[in-house]
């Protein structure tokens, strides 16, 4: 199984970065935030305040990274504002 997440800007238009997964029970938006990316959260992780979206829909801070690579396995994570 892969044990990289690469992140997609998508106002950029690029690749951010790509990181290695350590942990797969971390939530993703924690794993980011790690990484020293600025995720927006007001809810801390809660699930509320729809802030931490990537890709479209999906709340970073209820994924867990290794649910995102086995459910996800070719997509990057995309960052609407980075
Ligand atoms: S951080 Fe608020 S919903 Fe994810």
């Amino acid at each position: 199984m892969r044990s990289l997440i690469r992140v997609r800007g998508l106002a950029s238009g690029k690749i951010v970065g790509e990181y290695e997964v350590t942990d797969p029970g971390e939530f993703l938006m924690f794993f980011l935030m790690q990484q020293g990316l600025p995720i927006a959260s007001s809810c801390a992780g809660d699930g509320v305040c729809k802030k931490c979206v990537v890709n479209g829909d999906r709340l970073s801070c209820q994924i867990r990274v290794g649910d995102w690579l086995r459910d996800f396995p070719d997509q990057d994570v995309e960052v609407g504002y980075l």
